[in-house]
């Protein structure tokens, strides 16, 4: 398989991350934008010694899994890869890919899952959308009429500077369309100009939008490189006048050149900034800054599993890390003697104290830090926490520190609860928790993102004296 080589191929299955495969003469050949039965004629675009990638030209006979996506910016926008492959084969192409990885990547033989749990709502499912502002539109056939010079909207796959103008997108709820084509058209009657991630020109960088699920509460942020809140005084009033059902505006500065929404300063636009929701029967209060999980909903068959897995007793002393907010750590607490969360962001243990108050719950208390600083001095931790007898982790994507798999096995906690929302990294820290002796017994994928090649799992690890 050579470069420019023009293929007529079958795909096999869907890659982690979403492309189609397919192996020849025993080279694995990815090819995007495929699906799993379909003939393609393709062009190869990329050949090393193990693998080549490829780029569909023809379709000669279509997947019968294939379903007629939804969005009109499916052709264009990468946000929803798998929105036109039937539901049940995103699950069950999911779920075997978890497996995959974590035999390839964590050694683990034979790995037992209990069968992927699917998302309650495929559609409009998310609780928080975030939209680039650029300046330099993705131009496409349909959007000759927009401006070259302002879109707002998502990346297209691959292309960091350029952003595909969306007007509808079908993760979120018809509100929070309107909200984003508000703020849209407003900004441009306004002349803000948009942010160039080139040139780091431009006032407008990302729009972000939080409707919660199961309380009423809308927080939109814009967030702007220089901190002149006046200038969005009217997009804010069209805003208020177009959706009247948002509770709080908020204007974050971010003037640095990284690529985030996130920033030093906030400014209060209006309401009283702080987004609220309810996960099963907590109540919570999140920073515009802060994590929660996306897809309410789900998360709740997710946080079940947590406790099913746990088997807690009203004895147990837990430790909760990466507790953000303090959602798992507020949910379980009612069934141990006591929760200590440990998350790095002050403001979120902030709320995370406040979360427990406003909820009645008594036995969590919060530490703030950094994992890999919090366990240097374990002396410190059982002094100051004491020692746990059931740990639950929830890291961001990219998991662990290697210390850390060490840190908690001199703790002796008898289980650990790690929740994952990337099964290759947490495929890397089970082997690590393998050597020190805590085997994975336990193991059940959620699908959190329905159309995106995502999921989330849950798994209990337990120790086995060596
Ligand atoms: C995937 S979120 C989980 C939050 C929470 N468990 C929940 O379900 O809402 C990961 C959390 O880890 C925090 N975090 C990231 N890096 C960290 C670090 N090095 N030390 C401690 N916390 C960290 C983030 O701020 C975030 O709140």
């Amino acid at each position: 398989m050579k470069k420019n080589d023009i293929l007529d191929v079958t795909i096999d299955s869907l890659a982690f991350g979403g492309k189609g495969l397919l192996k020849i003469d025993g080279k694995a050949l990815f090819v995007r934008n495929s699906l799993p039965g379909e003939k393609l004629r393709v062009k190869v675009i990329k050949s090393r010694s193990g693998f080549a990638e490829a780029i569909p030209l023809e379709t000669l006979t279509r997947s019968k899994y294939y379903v007629e996506p939804e969005c009109s910016h499916f052709k264009y926008c990468g946000g929803c890869s798998l929105q036109n492959l039937k539901y049940e084969e995103q699950l069950s192409q999911k779920e075997r890919q978890i497996k995959e990885t974590i035999e390839h990547l964590g050694g683990v033989r034979d790995v037992k899952m209990e069968p992927i749990v699917p998302a309650p709502d495929v559609y409009h499912y998310r609780n928080k959308m975030e939209f680039s502002f650029s300046n330099k539109r993705w131009l496409t056939d349909e959007d000759e009429h927009k401006p070259k010079d302002f879109a707002l909207g998502l990346h297209v796959p691959g292309n960091f500077e350029k952003v595909l103008d969306i007007d509808k997108c079908h993760l979120q709820s018809e509100l929070s369309n309107k909200i984003l084509n508000s703020v849209k058209e407003s900004s441009q009657s306004e002349n803000l100009k948009a942010y160039d991630v080139r040139s780091h020109k431009g006032y407008l960088r990302y729009l972000v939008i939080r409707q919660s699920t199961n309380r009423d509460d809308l927080l939109v942020n814009i967030v702007t490189k220089h901190d002149e809140p006046d200038r969005l005084k009217k997009v804010v009033e069209e805003l208020l006048k177009d959706c009247p059902e948002v509770t709080c505006v908020v204007n974050v500065v971010n003037d640095g050149v990284a690529s985030i929404a996130y920033g030093s300063k906030t400014n209060l636009l209006h309401g009283d900034g702080i987004f609220h929701e309810r996960i099963a029967n907590v109540d919570l209060e999140i920073g515009p800054q802060e994590f929660l999980q996306t897809n309410t909903k789900a998360a709740e068959l997710l946080y079940a599993k947590i406790l099913d897995y746990a088997d807690f007793s009203k004895d147990d002393d837990v430790f909760d890390l990466f507790c953000g907010v303090g959602s798992i750590s507020l949910y379980i607490a009612p069934h141990v003697k006591s929760v200590t969360g440990f998350e790095l962001l002050p403001e979120a243990v902030d709320s995370a104290g406040r979360n427990a108050a406003s909820n009645g719950i008594l036995n969590c208390k919060f530490v703030s830090g950094d994992m890999r600083e919090l366990f240097r001095d374990l002396d410190f931790v059982r002094k100051a926490h004491g020692v746990p007898d059931l740990i639950v982790l929830d890291p961001p994507r990219g998991g662990i520190h290697p210390s850390i798999p060490k840190r908690i096995s001199q703790l002796k906690p008898s289980r650990v609860v790690y929740v994952s929302c990337n099964p290759a990294s947490f495929a890397r820290d089970v082997k690590l928790f393998a050597e020190r002796n805590y085997k994975l017994k336990k193991l059940q994928a959620f699908d959190l993102f329905p159309h995106t090649p995502h999921a989330e799992l849950v798994s209990l690890l337990e120790h086995e004296p060596g």
